[in-house]
């Protein structure tokens, strides 16, 4: 409270109440980010909902009260500073190419991480020499400090790994996960310690470093492909971590925001396991991507039908309906453009082309939605693995960069690494056309039996030439 102030009732309301907009838009933000429809939307309200927070944050009492014992300047130096700071790590990371999202996303997450965990540690230093520690303040703090620190230095190994900084295979070792569990148990311990043992300060650096050293430590097994899932889960540790900082800070709005975040990120990555048919411990402990080996194209193969763009488009042009499988390829290619085209120029001819968009197709969640929205193909062309209900009738499956999510063996072969996972089952097309540059497997490493298959044409090379060759010979007509 400040007495002194005749508008603190004022300005408390206004704080509360833009903490009540930016709790609602945060919610829309999230119900509407969940459909490639009202994507753009949701974005929108989390950008305002974010500067509402910023907003109400600026009005608290705190500040205020700063601003008249120091003056306007003084009270804003170092928030002017953080903001300038931001800004200018901010756009240039706003900047980067769609493929490299997954990392930037990382590093985001690294950075929340890390103010979470400063926050903590400032705040346990300040109390502690206020004497103002309580056990709920060092509880709160400590958990805060665990998933901060920890997040920070995850969330930095996995943007490594998935930018090739650091070796982006699997580094496994003998009983690494009990270590691990090991590791996390004592700075829990430790931790638990501080809250009932106060005066031994010298404990808290402890329960960093170990915060620190288990961040690496859990990345480091888990192999680069892996890493969207662990990243989404990354994501509901820091936001686990502001519920925690809401609490140190007595921040509303924080453990809100705090607590949509994670679990938002949590089920997203259940979401990401369920479709790879995964488990949890399989993606965190299973050191996925170092026993797969990749089985790359050899002499004894199955032979197969290659085709050309001349070919391509003479078949695509005879058929009433063609489903289109995008995959990671496309985004390599950053073919979506010609694909947009084709579907055009093949809509204009009367074929009628729908896109099948597995949930994991790609490396990150949406990653084909954003690339199609990106290349403007309409919405209501897109469909999800409902469409294998309507599979008999498609004519012509058009495979575009897309490997582990077409592969039949996920339906039938137990000793299948992806043996589970659900499918577009685009084999059951009459004819598909597998456009990728070679036999080279995706990203589980291991061989497609849809390539050898009778009804199978490949049509080798870079996808975005490829279809950009089929366009003209479609444009180029001649053909009936
Ligand atoms: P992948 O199985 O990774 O296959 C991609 C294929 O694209 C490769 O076989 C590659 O063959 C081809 N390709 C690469 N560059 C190309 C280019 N320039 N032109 C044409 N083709 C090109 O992709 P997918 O089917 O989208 O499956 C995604 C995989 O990632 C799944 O196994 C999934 O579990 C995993 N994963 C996804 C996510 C999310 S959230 N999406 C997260 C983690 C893991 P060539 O080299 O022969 O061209």
């Amino acid at each position: 409270m400040n007495p002194g102030d005749p508008h603190h009732a004022l300005f408390e309301n206004l704080t509360q109440f833009t903490y009540l907009v930016a709790t609602a838009l945060f919610i829309f933000s999230l119900k509407w980010l969940s459909s490639p429809k009202t994507a753009r939307r949701g974005v929108a309200a989390g950008v305002l909902a974010m500067t509402a927070a910023i907003v109400g944050t600026l009005l608290h009492e705190e500040i205020r009260r700063a601003v008249g014992e120091y003056g306007f300047f003084d009270a804003f130096k170092w928030i002017g500073i953080a903001i300038i700071a931001g800004t200018i790590v901010g756009i240039p990371l706003a900047m980067v190419p769609l493929t490299a999202v997954p990392q930037r996303t990382a590093l985001s997450h690294a950075f929340g991480g890390l103010a979470a965990g400063l926050v903590g540690t400032a705040k346990y230093i300040l109390w502690y020499h206020e004497g103002e520690l309580t056990s709920f303040r060092t509880g709160a703090i400590v958990i805060e400090c665990i998933l901060g620190f920890l997040t920070f230095t995850g969330s930095l190994m996995a943007a490594g790994k998935l930018q090739e900084w650091i070796p982006t295979r699997p580094i496994t070792y003998k009983n690494q996960n009990l270590y691990n569990l090991l590791l996390l148990a004592i700075a829990i311990a430790v931790g638990v310690l501080i809250i009932f043992k106060p005066n031994l300060w010298w404990l808290f650096p402890i329960v960093v470093i170990l915060s620190l050293t288990f961040g690496v430590l859990l990345i480091i097994p888990i192999g680069g492909a892996d890493m969207p899932t662990v990243i989404s889960l990354l994501n509901s540790y820091a936001g686990l971590s502001a519920v925690a900082m809401g609490f140190v800070l007595e921040n509303k709005l924080l453990i809100t925001a705090g607590a949509l975040d994670g679990s938002s990120g949590f089920i997203l990555s259940v979401i990401m396991c369920r479709a790879m048919n995964r488990s949890f411990t399989n993606v965190l402990f299973g050191a996925f991507g170092q026993v797969a080996v990749k089985k790359e194209a050899t002499g004894e193969q199955k032979a197969v039908k290659s085709t050309n763009s001349e070919e391509v488009a003479q078949i695509l042009e005879s058929a009433n309906n063609v489903v289109v499988v995008p995959g990671y390829g496309m985004a390599v290619a950053q073919a979506q453009h010609a694909v947009a085209e084709l579907a055009s120029v093949l809509g204009k001819k009367g074929v009628n082309v729908k896109f099948a968009i597995h949930p994991v197709a790609g490396r990150m969640p949406g990653h084909m939605n954003v690339l199609l929205a990106e290349a403007n193909v309409s919405y209501d062309s897109l469909y999800d693995l409902s469409i294998n209900s309507e599979m008999d009738q498609c004519d012509v499956g058009l495979v575009i960069g897309a490997n582990d999510v077409v592969n039949p063996a996920a339906r039938h072969d137990k000793s299948s690494p992806i043996y589970g996972m659900p499918i577009i089952d685009i084999d059951k097309a009459k004819t598909v056309i597998i456009c990728k540059r070679s036999m080279n497997p995706g990203f589980a490493g291991i061989e497609n039996e849809l390539f050898v298959k009778d009804n199978s044409l490949m049509l080798f090379g870079d996808a975005k030439q490829s279809i950009a060759a089929v366009v003209n010979a479609l444009k180029g007509g001649g053909m009936h």
